[in-house]
């Protein structure tokens, strides 16, 4: 099997990252932090890789903070998205989260098809820059999709349960450049133990993973809902034992891709641990009693 890139025995090396898809120009990115917790190092790196065939190649790693600066980004972990609505059609927006003090969920835009890359939209911690105790607010790993109104929705792990042990969302309606305040809503439907979750828009459908508990990581669950997150229909329990962060994604190919969505979580019932193995699993959407593990 490949790889991307190889960070050798570099302990704080290459780190949570995020893909995104240019589809007009069918640049597949990866944009991944180095030294993203200063473990034996002091600066911290963003950087991209880019392929533009599909992801069987990829160029040599470019550091982007020579554009973005060097505060430490974590993208993702997830996917970024490509503007398909106006405002700003064809716009790239990677939203991820900063260091434990200066945490706060900040979004990086571009407008060329990833040449160049800013911060837009952000969601600071409150107090900001200092540690945080308690329940205080600290916006952390994030999944943006975008609706068909153009409005970008950002889940976010809240991760000292500010509020409810539940995800906090924001939106953007001018293409991340603002996450305003009154458009920030906890949705208390959506439990969860501070993780990262998984968050998938498709034909007027949202899915949401993640584990379905507020105080461990167990019971990797899939709920969906046709309003948009207002409210969610149903749920299916796709692992009860141990489960971690998740991400899904769908094929645009084929007639019958429609059918199915696929997830790509941690999971672990050996050692009872969440960390022990990935899962790539195929969900019918159809039919009953289809969700397979691949
Ligand atoms: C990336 O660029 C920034 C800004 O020029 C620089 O401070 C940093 O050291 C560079 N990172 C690496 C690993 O060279
Ligand atoms: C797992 O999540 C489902 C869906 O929310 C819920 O009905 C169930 O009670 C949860 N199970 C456990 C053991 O937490
Ligand atoms: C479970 O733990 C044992 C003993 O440490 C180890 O050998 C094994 O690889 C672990 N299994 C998994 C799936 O992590």
């Amino acid at each position: 099997m490949g790889y991307v890139l190889d960070d050798g025995s570099f302990y704080d090396g290459i780190s949570l990252g995020a893909i995104v898809v240019d589809d007009e120009t069918e640049s597949v990115f990866i944009i991944y932090s180095h030294c993203a917790h200063y473990d034996d190092c002091t600066t911290s790196t963003t950087y991209l890789v880019e392929s533009t065939d599909d992801g069987k190649t990829w160029g040599a790693p470019r550091n982007i903070s020579v554009q973005v600066g060097t505060m430490m980004f974590a993208p993702g972990p997830g996917y970024g998205i490509q503007k398909k609505y106006e405002p700003h059609v064809g716009r790239l927006v990677v939203c991820g989260h900063s260091t434990i003090n200066g945490a706060g969920m900040f979004c990086l835009l571009s407008d060329d098809h990833g040449q160049n890359w800013r911060y837009g939209g952000r969601l600071l911690g409150i107090p900001y820059n200092v540690k945080k105790k308690g329940r205080d607010f600290m916006p952390d790993e994030s999944q943006p999709i975008e609706l068909p109104d153009g409005t970008i929705e950002v889940n976010i792990r809240n991760n000292r349960g500010y509020h409810c042990h539940c995800r906090m969302k924001a939106r953007s309606m001018d293409g991340g450049e603002t996450f305003p305040l009154e458009h920030v809503t906890f949705d208390e439907a959506l439990i969860e133990p501070a993780v990262a979750a998984g968050l998938y828009y498709s034909n007027g459908v949202m899915y949401f993973s993640n584990p379905a508990s507020t105080n461990s990581r167990t019971n990797m669950t899939l709920r969906w809902s046709y309003d948009g997150g207002t409210s969610w229909k149903d749920a299916l329990q796709v692992w009860a034992q141990p489960s971690g962060y998740s991400t899904m994604t769908m094929l645009k190919s084929e007639p019958q891709d429609s059918e199915y969505l696929y997830m790509l979580y941690e999971k672990g019932p050996v050692n009872k641990t969440a960390y022990e193995m990935l899962s790539f699993t195929r969900i019918s959407l159809y039919g009953l009693n289809s969700c397979g593990v691949v």
